[in-house]
């Protein structure tokens, strides 16, 4: 939800400066406000900590704080107290000496609050943050700071992740519980970082380390030292793991695109392809499962819960029952998992709260969990059996796109691998880049431009699809409603005429969306009958049809068809955004993972 960043020996000695730039590439995490806290000079004794903080977004900012080696910076989506620049974070303690940032919700602050405020704390802030430095200070009074950050952080109820700059010992200190965070190394220049997120720090190092639950961090301007957190003034030093990830500096960069959106939709003429090419282990895998009996249940939130949509049919393709539900609505439907349920969850960042919080029952009901993701190091990972890591690489606009794609074409291997025809259904996907890498060209933008320009000025938008077109139909219609803020509301095109018809008028645009197969027929017949109540009909699909008004044509892939289609909303989304000056990387009141129930 909000997005942390931290540095220990900026070699450029201006750690406000790296620490903005590196917000700057975290602010799909959050963008109500930012702030930064830094310790000025290089290891002067006395001086105070100085603190910029703002409200709106960071991308042009510039920071006055003076120079220095050590900072921390947050970008906040806000939960606690509404947006101002008090509630920004760094938040301070009663000295000024210790600086906090976090991602989380504490759900127990106003309690410790009231007992602060007994010990005459004083609060600026509406904020759950705030309390941690107070809570921190106060019990720093009679035990070291770090055995003080630690304590304070195992009593705070709720998925959170702090970052602590100590002024008097030039220290950060780090902790997670539910929340993510990552510890990087540059070696050659002796820099150390945390972020929520690799990105931030991206352009310094690859050489990461992805915090557990219950993991702390101790950086110094010496070392850093990891520790596991068992309990108050207990905690155990850990071995750091480091790994070096395949991602490059670039991939966090926008390449010439003007936004992050349109580079990641142009993106997937590559990152679809990459998906033949990983997880043929795990997927056979959990093909001979499924062969064994194991029964699958696919759950995700917004965009993945579309895709787990669209996988259902895909398995009902090659004969596979499956059950989909949102995470959020998945608790009542537990009880019925048992040691032969198999929970497939699907998410880009790995750490949305409501899909957490239904892996984790189901694991507890003694379920296998296949995690379907994008981010790497994440919650989700960790708590899977098998992991499918779909390797679309950093995915920065808030809006899904190109981690999409990857997930559905994942499972469409997946089904594939069932029906004993993975390297058929390899070919497929092979074919499908080939595809978009001559459909996705000037010509397609241009008609799509000028479509965006008709639509510009509508109010509603609807939207029929029927069998892999209808999951097809939901994501088109989010990816409008998210980029333009456009009212855009998909139905099954069976839906139609069982109410939904009272909303076409004279010139409503209704997109229909369909592939070649065997019922074709029968989206033509619900496309004519939105065109006799006077929808204007827009046909997304491989053919011509004289139902349609208009037609955007797609390649014909069969099944996989619905990429294709997908894609025209992705890039219909982009330009109405644009022409209706939204923000494509950020839409308003959005972040980019869900860490809150
Ligand atoms: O990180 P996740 O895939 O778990 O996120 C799930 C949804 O929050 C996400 O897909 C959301 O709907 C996006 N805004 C879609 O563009």
């Amino acid at each position: 939800m909000c997005g942390i960043f931290a540095v220990v020996n900026d070699m450029s000695g201006d750690a406000s400066q790296t620490v903005l730039t590196g917000l700057k590439k975290l602010e799909y995490r959050g963008y109500d406000s930012w702030g930064i806290a830094i310790k000025p000079g290089k290891s002067t004794p006395g001086v105070s900590l100085q603190i910029e903080k703002h409200v709106g977004k960071i991308g042009a900012a510039t920071t006055n704080l003076p120079k220095g080696d050590i900072a921390i910076g947050h970008t906040r989506w806000a939960t606690h107290g509404g947006v101002t620049d008090d509630n920004a974070h760094p938040h301070l303690d009663c000295s000024g000496k210790i600086a906090v940032i976090h991602n989380g919700i504490v759900e127990n602050y106003l309690d410790i609050k009231e007992e602060l405020i007994q010990k005459n704390h004083k609060f600026i802030s509406e904020t759950d943050t705030e309390i941690i430095a107070h809570l921190i200070e106060e019990k720093s009074k009679t035990i070291s700071l770090a055995d003080a950050v630690f304590e304070t952080f195992n009593q705070l109820v709720g998925s959170n992740a702090i970052v602590v700059l100590d002024l008097t010992t030039e220290t950060i200190i780090a902790c997670r519980d539910g929340s993510p965070l990552v510890v990087g190394i540059d070696e050659k220049n002796n820099q150390f970082f945390l972020g929520s997120d690799v990105p931030a720090f991206l352009k310094f190092t690859n050489k990461v380390h992805f915090l557990e639950d219950g993991e702390g961090v101790i950086v110094s301007k010496k070392e850093i030292k990891l520790v596991m957190m068992r309990s108050s003034h207990i905690y155990l030093p850990k071995k750091i793991r480091w790994q070096i990830l395949d991602w490059k500096h670039e991939d966090a960069e926008k390449d010439g695109y003007p936004h992050f959106l349109l580079k990641e939709i142009m993106e997937q003429k590559n990152t679809i392809a990459k998906t033949i090419s990983i997880n043929e282990k795990e997927i056979k895998e959990i093909s001979n499962l499924i062969g064994k009996g194991y029964k699958t249940t696919f759950i995700g939130c917004g965009t993945a819960s579309y895709c787990a949509l669209a996988g259902k049919y895909f398995f009902a393709n090659v004969g596979v029952e499956s059950q989909i539900y949102g995470a959020y609505e998945y608790l009542p439907f537990s009880k019925f998992v048992n040691e032969k349920s198999m929970v497939v969850a699907i998410s880009q960042s790995g750490e949305t709260a409501d899909t957490l919080i239904a892996v984790k029952v189901a694991k507890k009901k003694g379920a296998k969990i296949v995690a379907i993701v994008n981010s790497r190091g994440s919650t989700l990972e960790r708590l899977a059996d098998i992991v499918l890591s779909v390797g679309a690489g950093p995915e920065i606009a808030v809006v899904s796109t190109k981690a999409f794609t990857a997930q559905l074409s994942t499972i469409y291997l997946l089904s594939k691998a069932i029906s004993n025809e993975y390297e058929k259904g390899k070919n497929e996907i092979k074919n499908l880049s080939d595809s978009l890498t001559n459909w996705m060209n000037g010509k397609l933008t241009d008609q799509i431009i000028t479509l965006a320009k008709e639509l510009m000025n509508e109010e509603h938008i609807y939207l029929i699809g029927k069998h892999l077109n209808y999951p097809a139909a939901l994501e088109f219609a989010l990816k409008l409603k998210e980029s333009s803020y456009l009212h855009a509301e998909p139905f099954a095109a069976g839906e139609l005429k069982h109410g939904v018809i009272t909303l076409i008028q004279k010139g409503t645009p209704c997109f229909v969306l369909a592939s070649n197969d065997d019922i074709k027929g029968e989206i033509l017949s619900s496309a004519a009958e939105l065109s006799a109540r006077g929808g204007k009909i827009i046909g997304v699909a491989p053919f011509e049809s004289q139902e349609f008004d208009l037609n955007i044509k797609t390649p014909d892939l069969g099944e996989l068809t619905i990429f294709v289609n997908i894609i025209v909303g992705q890039l219909l989304g982009y330009y109405l955004g644009v022409g209706r000056g939204a923000d494509p990387d950020k839409p308003r009141n959005l972040a980019k993972s869900v860490t809150v129930k």
